[in-house]
C-alpha cells in the first residue's frame, strides 16, 4: 500500500497497517436523495457521480490498490428508459472529463460486465478509457456495468467446462484460485471491506464469490452525500474488526 502524500481532508489519523486493499461499494440512495432534496431522480445520479468523483480521488490518494464500484447491474434495465440513459450519460460524460486525471494519478480502469450490450457512445468511452490506462500502476478502478454476479459465475462455469471439452484443462486442476482467474475480478484480489450505502443491508446479486470473507459496513447516508468523513468512519469500522478467516482469534 503506497501513500502519495497527506491524507484528504476528513480524514483523521489512518493505521495503514490495518488497511484494506480492496474496498468494494454499492452506491445506494440516489434516488431518495433527490427525492429528499425536491429534485428528479436524474438530478440525483448527477450527484451520485460527482460524489463517485470525490470517492476515487480519495481512495487513490489513501493508497488503496483496488476500489470496485457497481454502477450498474443487469436488473437495472428494468427501470425508465429515461433514467437508463440519463446514467449512461453521466457515464461518458464522466470518463471524458476525468480520464486524463485518472491517467496522470496512474489509475487502471477496468470494467466488470457484459459491455457488449451497452450503448454504443458509453461502450465506445470505456474501452478508450480502459486501453489508455491498462499499463497503469495506481490503484485499479473497476466499475461494474451491466454486471450480475449470478451470470458471471455461470460464465466462469461455462468457460472452463469449454476449455475441458477442448482438453486444455483437467477436470481435477479446477480449484479455487482456477475458477477466481475465470472470474471478471481475475488478478484482483478479494475485497476485504463491502460498503453500501443508503440503509439498505443486502447483496443485489454483487460479487457474490468475490465476498466470501469480505467484512461488510452499511451507512444511512445515501450516496451523494457519502463525503469523506463518512468514508473515514467506515474505513475505522473495519479497522477495529477481528479477521479471522474461520481460524481461531486471540484469546
Ligand atoms: C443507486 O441509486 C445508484 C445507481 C443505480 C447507480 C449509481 C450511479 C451513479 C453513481 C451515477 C453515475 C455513474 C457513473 C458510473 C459515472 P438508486 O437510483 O437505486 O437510488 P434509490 O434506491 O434511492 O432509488
Amino acid at each position: 500500500m503506497q501513500m502519495r502524500g497527506p491524507l484528504p481532508s476528513g480524514f483523521g489519523e489512518l493505521d495503514m497497517t490495518k488497511m484494506p486493499r480492496h474496498v468494494a461499494i454499492i452506491m445506494d440512495g440516489n434516488g431518495r436523495w433527490a427525492k429528499a432534496q425536491g429534485k428528479g431522480r436524474t438530478a440525483g445520479h448527477r450527484a451520485g457521480m460527482e460524489r463517485l468523483c470525490k470517492v476515487v480521488r480519495t481512495s487513490s490518494d489513501i493508497g488503496l490498490e483496488a476500489l470496485t464500484l457497481y454502477a450498474f447491474s443487469t436488473e437495472n434495465w428494468k427501470r425508465p428508459r429515461p433514467e437508463v440513459e440519463a446514467l449512461f450519460a453521466l457515464l461518458v460524460e464522466y470518463i471524458r472529463r476525468e480520464i486524463d486525471e485518472l491517467h496522470r494519478n496512474q489509475v487502471c480502469l477496468r470494467i466488470m460486465g457484459e459491455i457488449q450490450y451497452l450503448p454504443a457512445a458509453a461502450r465506445r468511452e470505456v474501452e478508450r478509457g480502459c486501453a489508455l490506462t491498462a499499463e497503469n500502476t495506481g490503484m485499479v478502478l473497476n466499475i461494474a456495468l451491466n454486471y450480475g454476479s449470478r451470470f458471471e459465475i455461470v460464465r466462469a462455469a461455462r468457460q472452463l467446462a469449454q476449455r475441458v471439452q477442448e482438453g486444455t484443462l483437467q477436470t481435477d486442476a479446477i480449484d479455487e484460485a482456477c475458477f477466481a482467474q475465470a472470474l471478471y475480478t481475475q488478478g484482483l484480489s478479494d475485497p476485504d471491506l463491502l460498503i453500501r450505502t443508503s440503509g439498505e443491508q443486502r447483496l443485489s446479486n454483487f460479487m457474490l464469490y468475490q465476498l466470501a470473507y469480505a467484512e461488510f459496513v452499511f451507512t444511512e447516508k445515501h450516496w451523494p452525500d457519502f463525503e469523506n468523513e463518512v468514508y473515514y468512519e467506515c474505513l475505522m469500522q473495519y479497522m477495529h474488526r477481528e479477521r479471522r478467516f474461520g481460524a481461531v482469534g486471540k484469546v
